[in-house]
């Protein structure tokens, strides 16, 4: 099964101070024949290049290094001297050494040294020659070969990645020198030197690769080889471009992967913000393209903002320092080279004899750096507080009901977190000195200021207006609070106990997702006398983090919204950490199943599939127009639209992102068979909007019309088979369906198991909207309620253009 996100964030290519001088190309570098200063030493069909570059601002620091030879844009995939740079060409040589045989870069360290020095070197011991060649692949391996006999490699590029992975290199562990092949991030865009954030295989010997800051704190982990993939990388990662596998044997085990079609260029990189990134090049717009990312969420990354610094998720860059605070280097900062943290822009005092003037600065919301001390002694915040400026040491602290937490040395992961995205950190106390704590009062008594004067300007021009819009606020507030009283006492609470005996200790499991899992139940109700018992569908949340009161206020938001193509929520449960909502029972399942599962025979008509089409476009209208807040349902899929007893849609499990919060995203790009229906933004980061409902319902849409997951292989022949093609490479159904769309002939792409039984007019409807929905750019997909207006036949459509993501896929393919 393959699957292909098309993503288009573009990625900022810095611009290399490329050579424009024609200088020599040779195939190998030998003793007698070595690349002198710009020279370059080019693969056989063309496809890399080695030599020495500098990266752009670095003013003149040269580095040897492999880049693409086939794309305009220099693109370095590998560095020899990452920390010890030249600074000429002019007296640099790569040579094979003719007292060693190993491959040397030789030149000038800096301009003060008058001597050329070997600076880099392949460094293999007992070399028995100096008739060594060295030849860059086409596969971007810069190797050293013996001059006896050719087909021995004595040292391979490969085997020291920088911070790239292209297809056929590797990484893992060499077994027999126990050496790894890890990826590094630069220090900096200028600069290659080895960075904060590495990626390497798990040294206890399991097939698990690891993120890792300082080499020593994982912050993301990629799960184990299955066999397959690996157990935590979204699915899409594989299987698409090229087939990667692990291997182990008695000498080395590796990651690797090969292209399915070697005319594709991709490259795997740890980025200078610590995730790890994959591009594709496009040869259509000439670009790197951004394909995916792991963390998604770049605040999981530990310590991206070094020490003192705040990593805040909503703001670009992500990292700032606090209030008291500047970057400890400007320079490095503006470069988003972040790792240096931030310092105090005044020194804390600190008596010895333990009196101080220091003061405390509060963080709200913020999630506590690792490494607290608790001080068990201090029972109230003033103890607290005073436990920390009795000693010199001390950053800051913590009180709540756990009690006193301290903070020694450097603070670091610290982090903004918001209230209204469902999860609230703590306040943490920083301690600043007192000239630092009153230049900030200075800073606020100053706007304080500046406010004052405006209120009063606006009081005086406004005071006519005054009157009436006390008024009319009071008027509103008054026809507010009585539709919130009315509407509020819908929802019905139940105990843990009620919700267990309901559902036989949650015996029957209908589903799950990544928020929880759902289970059948019956509640027993007294009607008119009568105890009669209906069925309800329980799910019980996991991992939410919210306090009760908090749950209690999204639930009853939810509770609010009532649709024919939503399923209701009927109640709740809120006891401690236990939390399950208690929806309304849909006897026909989801939309996958009918859809998916039958026989060939017994398969949906299309007068069901359209008027399903039409019922979620509803369903989706209401939750984007039509409540008072709008509810982007994020997760739009087979599995969540359920069926009831007239067949009509009824979309399940709307408002999870709210009441998920802040792990929602993360939870939702790696959850297994959602990927295929996310919109690109999920996986660039740019903002979600309704319009990522939309995409999701064009995916759907597809899967309606064809009657089969959009990832199954699929030919168009109509003739139900599902085979991959000959490189192995399925084809992605809306892929050729956009396709077809554009051709104007779309008959093929109906479910070949409705035996043509098909309106003409409503196919062709179908396909083009579905077809608007899922373009890449937000602002070319329809809204929800321009996609019913489509549907129902009252406005036509033009034909789409092709969705440039897929349309870039094609061209690779
Ligand atoms: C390398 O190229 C630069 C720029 O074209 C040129 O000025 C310089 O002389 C060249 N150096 C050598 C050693 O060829
Ligand atoms: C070569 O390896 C030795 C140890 O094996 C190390 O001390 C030396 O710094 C290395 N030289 C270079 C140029 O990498
Ligand atoms: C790409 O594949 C073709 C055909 O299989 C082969 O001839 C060519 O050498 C390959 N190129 C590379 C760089 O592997
Ligand atoms: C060259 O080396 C390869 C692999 O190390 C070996 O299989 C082959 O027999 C060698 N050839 C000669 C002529 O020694
Ligand atoms: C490796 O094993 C050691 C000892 O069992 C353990 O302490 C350590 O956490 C493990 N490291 C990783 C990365 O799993
Ligand atoms: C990284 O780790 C090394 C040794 O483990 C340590 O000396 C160094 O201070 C650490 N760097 C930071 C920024 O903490
Ligand atoms: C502590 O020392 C400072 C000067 O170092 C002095 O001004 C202060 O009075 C001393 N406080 C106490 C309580 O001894
Ligand atoms: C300050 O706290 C650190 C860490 O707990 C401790 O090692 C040190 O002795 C303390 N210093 C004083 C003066 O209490
Ligand atoms: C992927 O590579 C493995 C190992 O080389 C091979 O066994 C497998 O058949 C390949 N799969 C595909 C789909 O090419």
């Amino acid at each position: 099964m393959s699957l292909i996100i098309p993503t288009l964030a573009l990625l900022a290519v810095s611009s290399f101070t490329a050579d424009p001088c024609a200088a020599a190309t040779a195939e190998a570098v030998s003793a007698s024949r070595p690349l002198q200063g710009n020279d370059t030493m080019v693969s056989a069909q063309g496809r890399f290049v080695v030599g020495l570059f500098s990266p752009a601002g670095s003013s003149g620091r040269f580095y040897l290094g492999i880049w693409y030879g086939n794309i305009p844009v220099q693109t370095v995939i590998w560095v020899g001297n990452r920390a010890s740079p030249l600074s000429t060409v002019a007296s640099a040589q790569l040579r094979v050494s003719a007292a060693d045989g190993n491959l040397e870069l030789v030149g000038l360290a800096s301009s003060s040294s008058s001597t050329p020095a070997v600076v880099w070197s392949s460094n293999v011991s007992s070399l028995s020659t100096g008739s060594n060649t060295a030849v860059i692949r086409d596969t971007g391996n810069l190797v050293l070969l013996d001059g006896g006999n050719s087909s021995n490699v004595l040292w391979q590029s490969f085997d020291h990645p920088t911070d790239t992975q292209v297809p056929e290199g590797w990484l893992g562990e060499n077994k027999l020198t126990g050496e790894y092949q890890t990826l590094t991030s630069w220090r900096n865009a200028q600069d290659p030197a080895p960075g904060m954030f590495c990626d390497r295989v798990d040294p206890n010997g399991s097939s698990e690769f690891f993120l890792l800051w300082n080499q020593s704190r994982a912050y993301w982990r990629s799960g184990v080889w299955t066999g397959r993939v690996f157990a935590r990388l979204p699915e899409a990662t594989n299987n698409v471009l090229f087939n990667q596998t692990y291997v182990e044997t008695p000498a080395y085990r590796r990651v690797t992967h090969v292209l399915y079609n070697n005319a594709t260029i991709t490259r795997l990189v740890i980025d200078l913000t610590g995730q790890i990134k994959q591009y594709i090049w496009v040869p259509a717009s000439q670009s790197w393209q951004f394909f995916w990312a792991a963390p998604t969420v770049q605040c999981d990354v530990y310590a991206l903002c070094g020490s003192f610094g705040v990593c805040d998720q909503r703001s670009q860059p992500p990292c700032r320092c606090p209030p008291g605070f500047a970057p400890a280097s400007e320079r490095n900062w503006a470069l988003s080279d972040w790792s240096g943290g931030c310092r105090r822009s005044s020194a804390f005092t600190c008596a010895r004899n333990g009196s101080t003037t220091d003061g405390f600065l509060a963080l709200n919301d913020v999630n506590l750096p690792d490494d607290s001390l608790a001080v068990g002694a201090a029972q109230s915040e003033s103890e607290c507080e005073s436990a920390c400026l009795k000693n010199c040491t001390c950053q800051g602290y913590t009180f709540s009901a756990s009690g006193c937490a301290v903070w020694h040395g450097e603070l670091r992961n610290l982090e903004q977190l918001y209230a209204d995205s469902g999860i609230s950190g703590s306040v943490m106390y920083l301690r600043l000195s007192e000239s630092g704590l009153r230049d900030l009062r200075g800073v606020d008594r100053k706007k304080r200021g500046r406010t004052l004067w405006l209120v009063l300007g606006i009081t005086m021009a406004g005071v006519a207006a005054l009157g009436t819009s006390l008024f009319l606020g009071w008027r509103f507030l008054l026809a507010r609070r009585s539709t919130s009283n009315n509407e509020g006492s819908s929802l019905s609470v139940y105990s843990y106990t009620e919700l267990r005996t309901a559902t036989k200790n949650f015996s029957v499991r209908l589903g799950g997702g990544g928020f929880g899992s759902v289970y059948r139940g019956v509640l027993k109700r007294k009607h008119k006398g009568e105890r009669t018992g209906i069925q309800v569908a329980v799910k019980k949340m996991e991992g939410l983090r919210q306090g009760d009161k908090q749950f209690r206020t999204e639930v009853s938001t939810l509770g609010l919204i009532h649709h024919v193509n939503l399923v209701r929520l009927l109640g709740f449960c809120s006891a401690g950490d236990d939390k399950m909502l208690v929806y309304e029972y849909m006897p026909n399942g989801s939309l996958d199943g009918y859809l998916f599962g039958g026989d060939s025979n017994s398969c949906p008509s299309w007068r069901d599939r359209y008027n399903i089409m039409l019922g979620i476009a509803r369903g989706l209208v209401y939750l984007h127009d039509g409540c008072r807040e709008c509810i982007i349902h994020c997760d739009i899929k087979p599995e969540n639209i359920l069926l009831d007893e007239g067949m009509s849609p009824r979309i399940a499990d709307f408002g999870m992102a709210k009441l998920v919060g802040r792990d929602f995203s993360r939870a939702l790009t790696t959850m297994r068979g959602t990927i295929g229906y996310l919109a690109p933004e999920w996986i660039s980061g740019l903002p979600i909007s309704t319009k990522a409902d939309v995409y999701s319902y064009g995916m759907v849409l597809f899967e309606l019309i064809s009657g089969r997951r959009n990832t199954e292989g699929y030919h168009g022949h109509g003739n139900g088979s599902s085979e991959v093609d000959a490189a192995g490479l399925s084809t992605f159904f809306p892929l050729w369906a956009a396709g077809k769309v554009m051709e104007g002939e779309v008959s093929p792409m109906a479910d070949p198991r409705l035996r043509g039984d098909v309106p003409e007019e409503e196919l062709d409807r179908a396909c083009k909207v579905a077809c608007w929905c899922i373009q890449d750019q937000v602002a070319d997909r329809p809204t929800m309620a321009q996609v019913v207006q489509v549907l129902e036949g009252i406005v036509h459509v033009h034909a789409p253009p092709m969705p440039r993501g897929l349309q870039h896929l094609i061209t690779l393919m």
